[in-house]
């Protein structure tokens, strides 16, 4: 795919034809299908915008409407031939086939825009499912212990996937955890995640360290935020050193993303250069405050790598189970029959 060479042969008005990918074992390859996006029912309405462009509901049609599909399309700019979603989609389809990755379902461009096609997640993202939790309940709580860590688990997933691709997501946030499903149980509401916004993200080819600019400022990992410099009076952040970080910077995310979940606020305030304190953390079951501790640790070396995250939720419910065990066998020797 090369979008600085390619030739631009469709107008920037719906219907748009895209490119539509086939998936193999080697990867995605342009079919000779037509795909077009149409503008009717809820096509047009707005899930998000940010700095680089707008997402919105469309209709993909295969020519048979039965075969209709709502869809997500991401609407980048392009700068003078340049294109920064281009990274981005390279990327998302090497990675789009992991559940917890939204899915890539094709590209189209032309002289302004760059569209990406993804699976559409219905339930909107986890920084909106937060808000409203926020300003719903009385007294005000974010999310439970369960359904957190039923959050984390899904993430440290995505996260040994990524990593074991040497990308490193680079903007983990509330903002960019779609929600596809949520499941409503005795413990709370189980939510299926899909991780999306791969903008920031690199591509680790020689050696393990990133230098590109990444992330936001309010979940920037200590090893950004040093190579800054705070001008208080004038409110901006000016790059001081050279970035050195690795995939580390995403696990410091997922705990800003657990204590915002847990605690309904930030862990650090925007203007925290050093992130050595964070607000305080009540006590939490299963586990929590020891990723909270260790996700949020200031040395990347000693920040818990996302091998020792998996192991630390599935001991959790080891630990359960075990518990679960010693229950059902103290209940089975109270209800044995006496001879
Ligand atoms: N596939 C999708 N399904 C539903 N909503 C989406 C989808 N992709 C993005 N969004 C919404 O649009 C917002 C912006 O998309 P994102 O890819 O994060 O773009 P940006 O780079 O502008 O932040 C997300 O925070 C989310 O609310
Ligand atoms: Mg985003």
């Amino acid at each position: 795919m090369d979008f600085q060479n390619d030739d631009p042969k469709t107008s920037n008005t719906y219907p748009l034809r895209i490119q539509p990918l086939r998936s193999t074992n080697k990867g995605y390859y342009p079919t000779d299908k037509i795909v077009t996006i149409s503008e009717e029912e809820e096509n047009g309405k707005l899930l998000g915008e940010g700095n680089q462009g707008s997402v919105r509901i469309c209709i993909l049609t295969y020519g048979d409407p039965r075969e209709d599909q709502k869809v997500a399309v991401k609407q980048n700019k392009r700068h003078g031939g340049k294109c920064a979603a281009k990274k981005e989609i390279e990327i998302l389809m090497k990675l789009g086939e992991h559940k917890h990755v939204v899915g890539f379902i094709g590209y189209h461009f032309d002289e302004n825009d760059v569209l990406q096609v993804m699976e559409l997640c219905s339930k909107g993202d986890l920084f909106n499912v937060v808000n409203n939790r926020l300003i719903s309940t009385d007294p005000k709580h974010a999310l439970n212990p369960h359904e957190s860590l039923y959050i984390l688990r899904q993430s440290f997933s995505v996260l040994e996937f990524l990593h074991s691709k040497r990308v490193i997501h680079g903007d983990l946030k509330l903002e960019n955890i779609l929600i596809s499903r949520e499941t409503s149980t005795q413990r709370g509401v189980e939510h299926e995640i899909k991780v999306c916004d791969f903008d920031k993200a690199t591509q680790l080819m020689e050696g393990d360290f990133a230098s590109e600019e990444c992330g936001t400022i309010i979940y920037w990992a200590p090893e950004i935020a040093k190579c800054y410099n705070y001008d208080a009076e004038k409110k901006i952040w000016t790059k001081q050193k050279v970035l050195q970080y690795d995939t580390k910077v995403d696990i410091w995310c997922v705990g800003v993303m657990l204590f915002i979940m847990l605690i309904g606020d930030y862990p650090f305030k925007e203007v925290d250069t050093e992130k050595t304190e964070p607000r305080a953390i009540p006590s939490f079951p299963n586990n929590l405050n020891r990723f909270l501790h260790g996700l949020l640790m200031v040395d990347p070396i000693e920040r818990l790598a996302v091998v020792q995250c998996l192991t630390m939720s599935e001991s959790g419910t080891m630990e359960k189970q075990e518990e679960r065990r010693k229950m059902r066998r103290a209940m089975v020797k109270r209800v044995q029959p006496r001879s």
